[in-house]
């Protein structure tokens, strides 16, 4: 038996892949994808290689704020479905061996929901305390996360006579998790979506979850998880958690592991994009060196782009304006003076080999990949839409009338397909899928490696020598073998001259894709020819190995 298939941390080899239900495919022609029209596209899904699914809230909500404003957290959005469309989702994911999670939204609720429109009613409500409530404004009052939006933290209510705490839009007033009332409800709006079927949870706005200045600052997350656990021992949370690398491993509940099971690497993500903008890797490699170590117990998630703005607030103004420059010139492209609006194939200026190489690196950096929906086919951004709206447009599914994403009129639908080089009509998955050329068909072979070389999951992390500063070699090893893979960050072709400790002429480096296998000298070393922008993987097999 092999140790790594612990099946209870499927998420540790998890290949996961974001969409929001109302982009994504419309079966009822209303211009609004819905459950249905999911339903339908789970196979290419399935097709694609993905192994887990994250929806983003599909739950009743004004919508202010893309669904992330619950005022119903059992209901459905009617425009979606209803629970009966929900339960067929995830069982046909199910089905095809994917797991599915949903956002779970608890920081806030929308000023809409029945406890907020009680708690501000009446000082002797029910669910005053369900909030967050004061006199006056307190004196160290943080700023907001939408500082271009909101001037502050603290909204004053009429109707309440009190001052509300909202960390996001006003519209969303924070839930006080103090309470052990609110930590009650909770536990019950997480059973039920446990029960009917979903596989854990993508755990919004983490560190506004905990409590600063608390005896135990950490206790609600790791009441969560182990309630979680307990209900359903495989399920898992991965949460949104932007904060600097010397707090990460606290809310994965440090080696005990009993928090988050998975955090996004936003500080990997972000010098991601400085180390592309220098071309130069070396931003990159620090960040991979410089994350905590964790147990077998967690796990990293490894993303290029989400539903947000790309932001670039851990690193230093000086950085940051290098990336600015280099991926988002205009004004107009950039938000709350710290991120990027933009879809990562427009940054690149649409070159499919940087492309390709961001992706491949998604999929070999240590960790888990992560997909936001039509990054597998190199979807753009609408640049006409303002804000972080414009990378939320309708999936391109064919060349036909609105992407294929809907039947309805134009006007109808939930935003605008982008026009251009990156319209419907020259990038479409219909085509993409038959294209072995595509860059559908290089992510699904990237989702395959992934899936083939468990040790990118659970292995260990050890940076190769190249010779060259613009090429970043790595190397994951396990019990499943060991996985290489070299990233040229320079558009110009070289050599990599690889390093490979422990290797000898007894060894063989053999290219995953190809199968064209280079022979090792004594000293461990080989030389790899490599294009600009290129990216290549291989297995280092030594004599007493049995893979393929
Ligand atoms: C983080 C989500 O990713 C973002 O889209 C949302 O606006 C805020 N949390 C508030 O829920």
């Amino acid at each position: 038996m092999r140790v790594t298939d612990t099946s209870d941390r499927w998420w540790r080899t998890a290949f996961i892949y974001n969409l929001n239900v109302k982009s994504f495919m419309d079966w009822d022609d209303d211009g609004v994808g819905d459950l249905e029209g999911l339903s339908h596209r789970i196979d290419y899904l399935a097709a694609l290689g993905v192994t887990c699914l994250w929806l983003a809230p599909f739950y009743t909500s004004p919508n202010k704020d893309n669904g992330y404003d619950v005022s119903d957290f059992y209901g459905i959005d009617d425009r979606y479905g209803h629970h009966g469309d929900f339960v067929e989702v995830v069982r046909t994911a199910h089905d095809r061996g994917m797991r599915v999670i949903v956002d779970l939204v608890v920081n806030h609720t929308s000023d809409q929901h029945p406890w907020f429109r009680s708690a501000r009613s009446s000082p002797d409500s029910p669910h005053r305390d369900f909030y967050v409530w004061r006199d006056e404004i307190p004196a160290d009052a943080p700023a907001n996360v939408f500082p271009d939006a909101e001037d502050g933290v603290w909204f004053w209510d009429e109707k309440a006579g009190a001052y509300y705490e909202h960390n996001f839009y006003r519209h969303q007033p924070d839930l006080n998790f103090a309470n052990p009332e609110v930590r009650e409800e909770i536990a019950k709006v997480v059973g039920f979506w446990l029960e009917v079927g979903v596989d854990g949870f993508r755990v919004d706005a983490v560190p506004y979850l905990i409590e600063p200045g608390a005896a135990d600052e950490h206790e609600y997350l790791r009441l969560l998880r182990g309630y979680i656990s307990r209900r359903k021992g495989e399920a898992m949370m991965l949460g949104e958690v932007n904060v600097p690398r010397d707090e990460q491993l606290s809310f994965f509940g440090g080696s005990d592991a009993d928090e988050l099971s998975m955090q996004f690497d936003f500080i990997g993500n972000q010098r991601m994009y400085l180390a592309l903008a220098r071309q130069d890797p070396a931003p990159l490699v620090d960040a991979i060196e410089s994350r905590p170590a964790i147990t077998t117990g967690s796990q990293w998630a490894n993303f290029a782009r989400n539903h947000d703005e790309l932001t670039l607030d851990q690193l230093s103004d000086d950085e940051r304006d290098e990336v600015f420059a280099a991926f988002a010139p205009e004004e107009s492209q950039r938000i709350h003076g710290r991120g990027i609006t933009r879809r990562l194939p427009p940054m690149l200026d649409g070159d499919p080999r940087r492309i390709r190489m961001v992706y491949s690196l998604i999929f070999t950096l240590p960790g888990a990949p992560v997909l936001y929906y039509g990054e597998e086919i190199g979807m753009g951004d609408n640049a006409d839409i303002p804000g972080r709206s414009a990378v939320r447009t309708p999936m391109q599914w064919s060349d036909a009338e609105n992407g294929g994403s809907s039947r309805a009129a134009r006007r109808r639908l939930v935003a605008e397909p982008p026009s251009g080089a990156y319209g419907p009509e020259h990038v479409n998955a219909s085509a993409q899928v038959k294209d072995p050329d595509s860059l559908f068909s290089y992510v699904r072979e990237l989702a395959a490696l992934y899936r083939r070389s468990p040790e990118i999951g659970w292995g260990d992390y050890e940076r190769l020598e190249t010779g060259d500063a613009a090429v970043l070699a790595h190397r994951m090893s396990g019990s499943t073998g060991q996985t290489v893979a070299l990233h040229n960050f320079a558009p110009g072709p070289t050599v990599a001259e690889l390093t490979l400790p422990g290797a000898d002429e007894d060894w063989r480096l053999v290219d995953a894709r190809s199968g064209t296998t280079h022979a090792v000298d004594a000293k461990g070393r080989v030389s790899i020819r490599m294009d600009g922008y290129g990216a290549e993987w291989f297995r280092l097999i030594g004599p007493d190995s049995r893979r393929l």
